[in-house]
């Protein structure tokens, strides 16, 4: 399998009966995970009354990714996101992903992203300038709502009412911050007719019926597109083969699902991060301020805003805002010595290898500069894997990357922002995707610097 042959595992201790781990989870789930790796390479917790297995050690976790066909989608996460994105490709299990992926794949080319970049900055540019001088908002709204919409303008060029665009914002929110509290419950719960679930259940179903009246809408129209809708539509594979309307209408939804909370969660700790590490905010003001000279970021840019891409890089190792996945045995397998039968539940969680000590210097410290190309080691791109890895590696990566670079020279372009004080960042309790409780920033409008010095040099850390 890998370099190191034997691997130990283990239990975590603190299950209570019924909920199992999730109360460590609730608290503080990236550090749970991190401190996975005292108990043994492979460690057994309780998800509620689920047994599951989590990889701690990089090449167990590898190993379990690259092997998706013993490995499948499946368990506690992937039952409760099938009720949001159907058989999507995230949903979907080893049966249909290859065919799915090779559909997908033309709407993610690098060609595609260099146009839908032009209507992300369009999008972020809308934010950033309904923003006033003192303004104080609150980070993780302000960044879903710009992510919810830039991928909805990147989907679906057409403009759609701002009512519709507040009601969808409004559907996304309620359903994507139930998912984990529907995966905790146990079933007999969640068929009660409780506020809570009909609430769930009423705007899921506004989400279906809104995406499949959208793509009605294409279908029925003769106008061309150049966006993501367009492109899974018109999607063909070597055989002539094409998504069924059904597989377009869970794609929609998924593409929405995840590449929203997770932009908006990564941006919320980079402005975080950057507050607790004046040196490195000042050298990245200056990045941009020498980049752009004053002007808006454009596609081009991105390979000079390196020091950018570093920081986002470094936040998503430190808290990687998609933290559990599920995985079932699709058949026996072996697993660090423990015989796992068909139907067993392994958990892929990227905090539980992101501060693996054999990896990674001082694996606490925020340190943007670890990511600088001389600086990389074979070890620290293993034991990285906030994307995942493998055939199920995520698809939007460089979609990420490039929405979440944009945004940050947009607004650290146009604005000041500082974290104002009584943050709170123990993270939200249940939430599906990871990101602090309480976060405002202040804004305050600023001149960029004419800069005629080259590129700034790469600034380092000292804590986290
Ligand atoms: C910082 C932002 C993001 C993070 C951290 C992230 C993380 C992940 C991870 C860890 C996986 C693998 C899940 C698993 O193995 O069970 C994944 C898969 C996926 N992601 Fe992302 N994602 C991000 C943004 C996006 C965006 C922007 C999109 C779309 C525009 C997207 C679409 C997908 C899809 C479709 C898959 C399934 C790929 C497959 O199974 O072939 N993600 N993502």
């Amino acid at each position: 399998m890998t370099e190191q042959t034997t691997f130990s595992a283990g239990a975590a201790p603190g299950a209570l009966p019924v909920v199992g781990h999730a109360l460590q989870m609730m608290r503080h789930p990236v550090n749970f995970m991190a401190s996975l790796s005292a108990h043994g390479d492979l460690v057994e917790i309780k998800i509620g009354p689920t047994t599951a297995y989590v990889p701690t050690h990089p090449e167990l976790l590898r190993h379990v990714l690259t092997n998706d066909r013993i490995f499948d989608k499946g368990g506690v996460f992937y039952d409760r996101a099938r009720d949001i994105a159907g058989n999507g490709l995230v949903t979907c299990p080893f049966a249909d992903h290859r065919r799915q992926r090779r559909l997908m794949q033309s709407a993610f080319t690098r060609g595609r992203l260099k146009r839908y970049a032009e209507a992300m900055h369009a999008e972020i540019e809308v934010t950033a300038s309904r923003w006033q001088d003192g303004m104080v908002v609150d980070a993780f709204q302000e960044m879903y709502g710009m992510a919810l919409r830039t991928v909805g303008r990147t989907l679906y060029s057409t403009p759609v009412s701002p009512e519709l665009a507040a009601k969808v914002e409004r559907s996304f929110d309620v359903v994507l911050n139930g998912l984990f509290r529907q995966m905790f419950l146990p079933a007999s719960i969640r068929r009660l007719p409780l506020p809570s679930q009909r609430r769930y259940k009423s705007n899921l179903n506004f989400l279906h019926e809104t995406t499949q009246q959208l793509i009605d809408d294409y279908r029925s129209s003769d106008t061309e597109r150049d966006d993501l809708l367009a492109a899974l539509i018109a999607s063909r594979d070597d055989d002539g083969d094409r998504l069924a309307d059904k597989e377009i209408h869970d794609q929609v939804i998924t593409v929405m699902a995840a590449g929203t909370e997770t932009v908006a969660s990564t941006l919320t700790w980079v402005f975080y991060l950057l507050s607790q590490h004046p040196e490195i905010e000042a050298a990245l003001y200056d990045e941009i301020d020498t980049v752009l000279d004053g002007r808006a970021p454009q596609w081009d840019d991105l390979p000079n805003l390196s020091l950018a891409d570093r920081i986002i890089s470094e936040t998503l190792r430190l808290h990687p805002p998609a933290w559990l996945f599920t995985r079932l045995t699709a058949a026996p397998t072996e697993l660090a010595g423990r015989q796992l039968p068909t139907g067993s539940t392994v958990v892929f969680s990227p905090a539980a290898v992101a501060q693996y000590e054999d990896a990674f210097d001082n694996p606490k410290k925020f340190d943007p500069d670890r990511w600088l190309p001389d600086r990389i080691a074979p070890a620290s791109r293993h034991a990285y894997v906030p994307f995942g890895t493998g055939a199920r590696k995520c698809i939007g990566d460089l979609y990420a990357r490039t929405e979440a670079t944009l945004g940050l020279a947009t607004i650290l372009g146009r604005w000041r922002v500082t974290c104002e004080p009584g943050m709170d960042i123990r993270p939200v309790p249940l939430a599906t995707v990871y990101h602090p409780r309480r976060l405002r920033l202040r804004l305050d409008a600023r001149t960029p610097r004419r800069m005629t010095s080259a590129v700034p040099a790469p600034a380092g850390g000292d804590a986290t």
